[in-house]
């Protein structure tokens, strides 16, 4: 009904310009500025700014948190249905909205049989056993939907054996424990989060030989040291000691049994026994009060000044425990783990504003659904701002006040906490919908972390946009600073073009923009509120996929007021805003070129020496640099010039689509065989130190130590090539269009 007002409407203006026509033009003079393209209207980005209500985030995050909503459990499918139901609201919902569901393999404890560790005696009795669930310090920590913790995709197994302290898992942590005369084989070691990746612990573990893997949290690293329970939540924001982060060990993102296909009904499906990225042995995460027990009683010698914690012991190597301990000295560990495979359906929900001038362009807006346990913080704070945000546009939209120039597409996803396995899938089903129409993806996972600053993740495309929008917002807290303006006070960086900037963080793959970024090739970025990083050293908000991160803990503690919420609602709809309504794409490829110039000028100096010995040139690479750089200037001057006049749409049009376009360029699918899904040359993970492009950065490190004419310095040419090609590529997409 709106929309055949909307039709109206339009059809009522053409009949009168057609009558001034006829009439003779004079007659109605300024009707000729109806003829202007549709643009940003700067009063309908005032109207949105404004309307952004704080304490409606409050009232969504109160709803959706409520409950326990693990992926594909009941309450997932019912906050579904919640989805849908403000998508379709007559007063404030949007053109359409659907759900779409994926059959994806999940992992669980079991019910019938929990996960336990325990300690067993010299003659084969349990001495002591580490708690199953977190302590019900609130009421919310002990319902029935709170899934114990467990360490998702870790396979079943029973192993026993000796303790060991691990610090984090990584390889090094491995070695030095081999280093210091340590027999791992058949041990369990102990480690603690941080440092590497969840599954990479039991992959570097298993490789010793060790049986069995614990991981638990650090009060050092999670609560500025502090442990006891009237210093931990309820009291203040710090984790309990009973708090335990579940999380997904898979080392991959999409769903395990169709990677690079659709989970739909009919794809092909890997058999179980060929999957690969699973954790390789049993793995369990346990609380700090239980590693206490087990740490505090280790034997052995006293492990380096850098693994130690805050614990209130000093922590030893084992393996085994102390004589004088709380146990006997030959006492062994035992973890069951009695974790199950399931095929579950899992949904997105999708819901769409159609563009009125390019409803062909979409400007995609995304975070999952789904929590581990009630998820105030991961993932509700981003779902509430998101429903507030589709609430005040689809208002708006039914109304018949503003439809956009491009269409906004709002997305929930599944099943992220399991893999990014939602977004994963509708990238594999719609790849190239997708990315011939994707303007950008805007992700908003946690909004909120701490209140004390903006936190923007992206591609350099979207850097100039976000600082146009936080430059026009006021940002929460003391004093009259803009959003941006406080945010330079954190983070910032010397840019060669633009003097002191805040500076945007590079995209890994921690939330569903992943996909997006580095297997289609769209420019994204991931926005939040964050830390103080002087006030707390805290490795992530310290309730982090616990049973204690509840509403309360977001309404006293995280963002009392809801003020954060709200100035991530601001900046993520001025951005939404601008990309779909904006005649122009705000989209500034020449942003890559500082990028590029880095990349090249960290090859040069650090590689440069090394290569030159090996007879490989970085003269191409510096000519393609130089090239980008020109064009990409070049392009930028044009749409200057066409911006001063009354350019033709079509001709707006082709220089959009190449904006558009330019990151798709550094797409290439054969770059990096031994990964799944990244494809993008500039983005792909980095595992060699010098901070360049990454394919380079890896072949050199492995390179490094064999002869000229080995397979890894093949590797490394290999890898030139594909980054001057990828650079020669994007130069071409941003010159003249009819110039090939
Ligand atoms: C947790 O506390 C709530 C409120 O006090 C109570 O209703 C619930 O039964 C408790 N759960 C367990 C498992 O003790
Ligand atoms: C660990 O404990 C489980 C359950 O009690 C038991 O079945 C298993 O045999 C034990 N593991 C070893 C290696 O003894
Ligand atoms: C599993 O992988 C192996 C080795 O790649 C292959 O030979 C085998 O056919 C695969 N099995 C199935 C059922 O796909
Ligand atoms: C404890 O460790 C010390 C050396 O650090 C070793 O000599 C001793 O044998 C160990 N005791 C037991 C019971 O493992
Ligand atoms: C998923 O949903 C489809 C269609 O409703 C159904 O046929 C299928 O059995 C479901 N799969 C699972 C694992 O529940
Ligand atoms: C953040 O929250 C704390 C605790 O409520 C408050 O003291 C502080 O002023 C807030 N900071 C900002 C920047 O809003
Ligand atoms: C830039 O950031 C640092 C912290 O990284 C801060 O100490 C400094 O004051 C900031 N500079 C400005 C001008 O705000
Ligand atoms: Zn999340």
């Amino acid at each position: 009904m709106q929309w055949t007002k909307v039709l109206g409407l339009g059809l009522g203006a053409a009949a009168l310009l057609g009558l001034g026509i006829i009439l003779g033009h004079f007659a109605i003079p300024k009707k000729a500025n109806s003829l202007a393209p549709q643009d940003l209207d700067l009063e309908i980005l005032e109207t949105v700014m404004g309307q952004l209500d704080a304490h409606r985030i409050r009232e969504n995050l109160r709803e959706l948190s409520r409950e326990p909503h693990l992926a594909s459990s009941p309450r997932d499918e019912d906050l579904v249905q919640l989805l849908l139901q403000r998508w379709k609201d007559p007063e404030s919902g949007l053109d359409s909205a659907e759900a779409s569901t994926y059959e994806v393999l999940l992992s669980f404890p079991s019910q019938e049989q929990p996960n336990v560790v325990d300690i067993v005696g010299p003659t084969g009795g349990i001495i002591h056993s580490c708690h199953r669930t977190e302590e019900n310090v609130t009421g919310e920590q002990g319902g029935p939907d709170v899934v114990q913790p467990y360490a998702a995709y870790a396979p079943s197994g029973t192993p026993q054996g000796l303790l060991v302290y691990a610090n984090r898992g990584a390889e090094e942590d491995f070695k030095e424990l081999q280093t210091q005369g340590i027999k791992l084989e058949g041990t369990i070691a102990l480690t603690r989060y941080g440092g590497v990746g969840r599954g990479a612990k039991a992959v570097n573990a298993a490789k010793h030989g060790v049986a069995g893997v614990l991981v638990y949290t650090d009060p050092a690293d999670i609560n500025d040291g502090l442990s006891s329970p009237d210093e931990t939540f309820p009291n203040s924001w710090y984790l309990p000691p009973s708090g335990v982060e579940r999380g997904s060990y898979y080392e991959y993102f999409g769903d395990p049994l169709t990677p690079y296909l659709p989970a739909v009904p009919s794809s092909f499906r890997v058999d179980l026994a060929n999957v690969s990225g699973f954790p390789p042995i049993p793995t369990q995460p346990i609380g700090f009060q239980d590693a206490r027990d087990l740490l505090c009683n280790l034997n052995g010698t006293l492990a380096p000044a850098t693994w130690q914690g805050a614990l209130g012991c000093h922590y030893r190597l084992g393996p085994g425990f102390r004589p004088d301990g709380d146990f006997p000295a030959d006492s062994q560990v035992n973890v069951s783990v009695y974790n199950r495979l399931e095929l579950r359906n899992s949904s997105n929900v999708l819901g769409i504003i159609r563009g009125a001038v390019e409803p062909d362009r979409y400007v995609l807006y995304g975070n999952h659904r789904d929590s581990w346990v009630h998820g105030a913080v991961d993932p509700s704070s981003g779902t509430a701002v998101l429903l507030e945000l589709s609430r005040v546009l689809g208002t708006l939209l039914k109304k018949g006040t503003w439809r956009p120039r491009r269409s906004i597409v709002f997305a929930s996803w599944g099943a992220e906490e399991f893999g990014l396995i939602g977004s994963t899938e509708f990238t594999e089903e719609f790849f190239n919908k997708l990315q011939e129409r994707t303007v950008a993806y805007i992700n908003v996972d946690i909004s909120v972390f701490a209140n004390a600053t903006l936190r923007v993740q992206g591609t350099p495309p979207v850097q100039s946009v976000v600082f146009s929008a936080t430059k026009e917002i006021r940002s929460p807290g003391p004093g009259d600073l803009s959003i941006y303006d406080n945010w330079i006070r954190y983070f910032n960086r010397s840019s060669p073009v633009y003097g002191l900037v805040p500076s945007l963080g590079s995209l890994g793959a921690g939330s569903d923009y992943a996909p997006f970024v580095h297997f289609l090739g769209i420019s994204s970025m991931d926005i939040a509120y964050t830390y103080d990083r002087s006030k707390t050293s805290a490795r992530i908000y310290p309730t982090y996929h616990t049973a204690f991160d509840t509403f309360d803990y977001v309404d006293k503690f995280l963002d009392p007021g809801f003020s954060s919420h709200q100035a991530v609602a601001r900046t993520a709809g001025s951005v939404i805003l601008r990309l779909s309504d904006s005649f122009f794409l705000p989209l500034k490829v020449s942003d890559y070129s500082e990028t590029l110039r880095s990349f090249l000028q960290a090859a040069q100096q650090d590689l440069g020496a090394l290569l030159e010995q090996h007879s490989i040139s970085l003269g191409p690479l510096v000519t393609a640099v130089e090239k980008f750089e020109a064009e990409a200037a070049a392009l930028g001057q044009r749409i200057s010039t066409l911006q001063k006049g009354s350019p033709d749409p079509l001709q707006v049009r082709m220089l959009n689509d190449q904006l558009m376009l330019l990151e798709r360029t550094f797409l290439n699918p054969r770059a990096f065989p031994e990964e799944r899904y990244y494809s993008h040359v500039l983005w792909a993970p980095r595992t060699g130190s010098v901070v360049t492009f990454p394919g380079l950065s890896n072949a050199c490190s492995r390179a490094r130590d064999t002869a000229s004419g080995s397979e890894a310095w093949a590797e490394v040419q290999r890898q030139l090539s594909i980054v001057v090609t990828a650079l020669e590529g994007a130069a071409a997409t941003l010159r003249p269009v009819a110039d090939l």
